[in-house]
């Protein structure tokens, strides 16, 4: 018996999405070295002819029906190479390889161009969701040959989640789009996750907010504009008792938040194309930020935080839904410039309504706010950054008075608010039509003859400042 579909990789990652293939009708053929991962994917699943599973490589390969269709579901870095060699001898011409991890996306081309060489086609396909997405239904985010992508397509949108009647995958350009569009859902991801967790903080700190009350508050927002899937799940956060001692869980947790990578990628990118992602970059910095737990319990011993004002609780409130709306947007706005500019420079061929539609359901940024960017982008295909777009305009202007008012608060409280003040310093200079950055102009040419250019007219000038 030959299978429709391989995967290496049982984590349980691997293993969910090996059994929602089984789900939507295809067989599937499951490879992992580890022998325990194999025989517990047998136990769950092998009792159906449809999966099946092997420790062995060879075994595998042989297993599945040509064109081969194998998906890797391995950690970013040398394991996606180590699997490609140790399966190489055994694939023929025609065969594709799929890896679904978090790759970084000029591993992808290498590994694209050094498979072409041999005949195979390699593709980039990101996928978002978690277990429960892999299991139910991911985003996936493919990139790489079109051709081979048609090979794969049926399953792809059987598995795939669902929005509306839409599958949330289409092949989205050539070389590592798909990696590339993955990585930049992950920055923003990081962005959406630090405003969340802003927003709780100056709740709580200015509105003295219990953990009941917020539950509530994000449940509520869950049912408004704010309806996301971070938004739903800080929610149920909050509500989950510790069973270790009486109090929440949540409030037990260290926090010193960790990372894998695909965020600080993501900052790093945009600084190469030279494209401001700031709430990104600032995400990022606070996860490192908050590792300091040592040094940071020392200084708040050595610059003690007076006590903060209180506000009232239900404006309080207001004004937070208003400030995270408009940092959800900004973020989003920053992401989508990232990957016009990017899509421009490695030739991706990306379309904007295209990639927000398949974020709409499934990933970890899925978001009511998607539908809106995806029907943005749609009618006004000169798009280029949603701040200009006139619909998102009409959004972002009535939050205006709570973001300010909000970030002033904090300010003056000593409440760190980075990511969405930085969401409204980066607004304020992107609607500033002068900006002081003529005088680094004339500071750059006064030690370093590096000339300036001129308002009112064409040309390179430098100046002798010194006379
Ligand atoms: C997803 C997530 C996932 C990512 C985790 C953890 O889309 O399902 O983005 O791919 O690995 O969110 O990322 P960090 O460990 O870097 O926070």
């Amino acid at each position: 018996k030959r299978y429709d579909f391989g995967l290496v990789g049982l984590g349980v990652m691997g293993r969910n999405f090996i059994l929602n293939v089984a789900d939507k009708g295809f067989s599937a053929f499951g490879h992992d070295l580890d022998g325990d991962k194999v025989a517990s994917l047998l136990e769950e699943g092998g009792n159906t002819d449809k999966i099946n599973a092997s420790t062995d490589g060879k075994t595998f390969v042989e297993s599945l029906s040509c064109p081969r269709k194998l998906m890797l579901l391995v950690p970013a870095g040398k394991a996606v190479d180590a699997v490609i060699e140790g399966l190489l001898p055994y694939l023929d011409q025609g065969d594709i390889i799929i890896d679904g991890g978090n790759s970084f996306y000029r591993d992808t081309d290498r590994r694209e161009s050094y498979l072409k060489s041999k005949g195979i086609h390699f593709f980039g396909a990101g996928v978002s969701g978690g277990a429960k997405g892999a299991r139910r239904g991911p985003s996936i985010m493919p990139g790489g040959s079109k051709e081979a992508y048609q090979e794969v397509k049926p399953i792809f949108e059987a598995v795939a989640a669902n929005f509306n009647g839409e599958a949330c995958v289409a092949y989205l350009g050539p070389k590592s789009a798909g990696n590339y569009v993955k990585m930049v859902h992950n920055g923003i991801e990081y962005g959406l996750m630090q405003l969340t967790s802003e927003i709780y903080d100056i709740l709580k700190k200015a509105g003295n907010y219990s953990n009941p009350e917020l539950q509530q508050l994000f449940d509520s927002w869950n049912r408004g504009r704010l309806q996301s899937f971070l938004v739903e799940i800080t929610a149920d956060i909050l509500k989950k008792k510790d069973d270790k001692t009486e109090g929440y869980l949540v409030d037990m947790i260290l926090d010193k938040a960790k990372q894998k990578g695909t965020g600080k990628w993501t900052s790093q990118n945009a600084m190469d194309l030279g494209i401001p992602i700031p709430t990104i970059d600032v995400a990022v910095s606070m996860r490192e930020l908050s590792a300091l737990k040592e040094e940071r319990l020392q200084a708040h011993s050595m610059y003690p935080k007076k006590e903060f004002e209180k506000m009232d609780k239900e404006a309080l409130g207001k004004w937070a839904e208003e400030a995270l709306y408009f940092g959800f947007i900004l973020t989003y706005a920053q992401g989508f410039h990232q990957l016009t500019e990017a899509s421009k420079e490695y030739g991706y061929e990306l379309n904007m309504p295209t990639v927000a539609k398949i974020w709409r359901a499934g990933c970890i940024i899925r978001a009511g706010l998607l539908a809106d960017i995806a029907k943005a982008f749609d009618k006004n295909k000169s798009t280029t950054h949603l701040v200009l777009n006139e619909d998102f305009a009409a959004k972002i202007k009535p939050t205006l008075p709570a973001v300010r008012h909000l970030v002033a608060f904090a300010v003056n409280n000593g409440i760190p608010l980075p990511g969405l003040s930085n969401a409204l310093t980066y607004f304020d200079g992107f609607t500033t039509n002068r900006l002081p950055l003529n005088l680094i102009q004339a500071q750059r040419d006064y030690f370093g003859s590096h000339t300036y250019e001129r308002t009112d007219m064409n040309g390179i000038f430098h100046t002798d400042w010194e006379i």
